[in-house]
């Protein structure tokens, strides 16, 4: 089987790929947005007797690990037709990716999984959580909190383009799992084709501002709904971006005492926020946890010396790494809240860490002591106390972007 990447006027048959296997239709107009966004210089297509079988592709973001940040690929647009499942053909799809990360010289690779059994085997773990939650708007009182002295205004989608990315961009650095996004990407996230809707109304923007400064955003749409007449209107928060709490509380404020609102739903949100500490009653909230961003490395010594680390440490990690063995090995680590160095050793390690759980720790979203209690770290209590106390962050990783 051939692996190799697109030209632009194969993009129609790359895409029918991923309709059958993702049973949609593609718009034409539709597939030309799609093709502006995608580096078609990343895409891979696996052909069998001339044709397209299998798809995939990457965005090369710069992603915001703890106290820093790193060159990551996305792995995007991976389907495999289902007359060709279960034959490796994903496999050697993912081997191409994989030359391509290090001759890119991308210490890390990340993805969001359509299913989640498919990419541990791969080295990938889950490094954040992705929250969605609703609320009734009646349950959604909120405790009174300090003045921010700023106001909300609604925006539209032209204003959106210029404040938006400004916002996101500035609140990137803070958090870990966030990544870029570039014009193309930025044009598509807010393309709000009519298809992609389903009943809710095209996009809204509600921006914080202070002093004449965009502090906040919300992207959220709305589905008209009425019963015996009332209302019974559901709000889909899509995407809260706040460079300062005043500011999201503020938003949260605004869209709990929007009139005709029956229920607010989120999609994506971290785990723990300030909402939870807003809610008169937070209980009222439901809330449901799934995997997120997953991440994994590929350059552990790169990768590991791009954060930095909550206390002073030095660790001898082994990482066991079943795919891509060239990548596992022992490596000794130095970190501290002000940098990091890590290289190759022949030392004895201190930790034996699989390349996945390497991954889901990666940005101190979950713990060593996990994975160790269920033998997938092996090191002494010590070890994984210092291992954890070092990777782990003020700040729960949480990545916001889809690709
Ligand atoms: C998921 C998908 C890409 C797998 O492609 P594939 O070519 O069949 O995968 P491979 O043959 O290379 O399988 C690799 C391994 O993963 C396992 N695997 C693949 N898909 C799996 C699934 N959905 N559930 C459980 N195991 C799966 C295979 O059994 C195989 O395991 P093994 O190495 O122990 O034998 C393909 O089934 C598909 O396109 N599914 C629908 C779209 C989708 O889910 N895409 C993922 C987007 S993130």
């Amino acid at each position: 089987m051939d692996i190799r990447s697109i030209n632009r006027d194969e993009f129609r048959d790359y895409a029918a790929v991923w309709e059958r296997t993702f049973n949609f239709d593609g718009k034409d107009d539709e597939l030309e947005f799609e093709a502006d966004v995608h580096e078609l210089d990343r895409s891979i297509v696996a052909v069998e007797n001339g044709s397209f079988v299998g798809t995939g592709g990457s965005f090369s973001f710069d992603m915001t690990v703890p106290g820093g940040s790193v060159a990551a690929a996305g792995l995007t647009a991976v389907a495999v037709l289902p007359t060709h499942r279960r034959r490796g053909v994903l496999t050697s799809m993912m081997r191409y990716h994989f030359d391509d990360v290090r001759n890119r010289e991308e210490p890390v690779a990340v993805l969001r999984a359509s299913e989640s059994v498919i990419y541990s085997r791969f080295g990938y773990g889950v490094a954040t959580f992705d929250s969605s939650w609703k609320i009734g708007r009646r349950d959604a009182a909120l405790v009174p909190e300090p003045e921010g002295g700023g106001a909300i205004s609604l925006i539209d989608v032209e204003e959106a383009r210029v404040v938006l990315p400004q916002i996101y961009a500035g609140a990137a650095p803070s958090t870990p799992g966030f990544l870029s996004r570039n014009e193309d990407v930025w044009k598509h996230s807010l393309l709000d084709l009519e298809s992609w809707r389903g009943k809710f109304t095209a996009n809204r923007f509600a921006v914080y501002e202070e002093d004449g400064t965009a502090l906040g955003y919300l992207r959220y749409r709305v589905k008209d709904t009425w019963e015996e007449s009332l209302p019974k209107n559901e709000v889909l928060a899509a995407e809260l971006i706040a460079l300062e709490p005043a500011a999201e509380a503020a938003l949260w404020r605004f869209i709990f005492s929007t009139d005709l609102v029956d229920v607010i739903r989120t999609q994506n949100r971290p785990t723990h926020e300030l909402l939870d500490i807003l809610l008169a009653d937070p209980r009222r909230l439901e809330r449901r946890r799934v995997d997120g961003l997953w991440a994994r490395l590929v350059d552990v010594p790169a990768a590991l010396a791009a954060r930095r680390y909550r206390t002073p440490g030095r660790l001898v990690i082994e990482v066991v790494d079943q795919f891509l063995p060239d990548s596992g090995g022992r490596f000794l680590l130095e970190g501290s809240p002000d940098g990091a160095e890590c290289r190759r050793t022949t030392d004895e390690p201190d930790l034996v860490v699989d390349a996945d759980a390497l991954g889901a720790c990666y940005l101190g979203g979950s713990s060593f002591a996990m994975f160790h209690a269920v033998g997938r770290v092996v090191g002494s209590e010590q070890a994984v106390r210092l291992v954890d106390t070092m990777f782990s962050w003020h700040v729960e990783p949480w990545c916001p972007h889809y690709f």
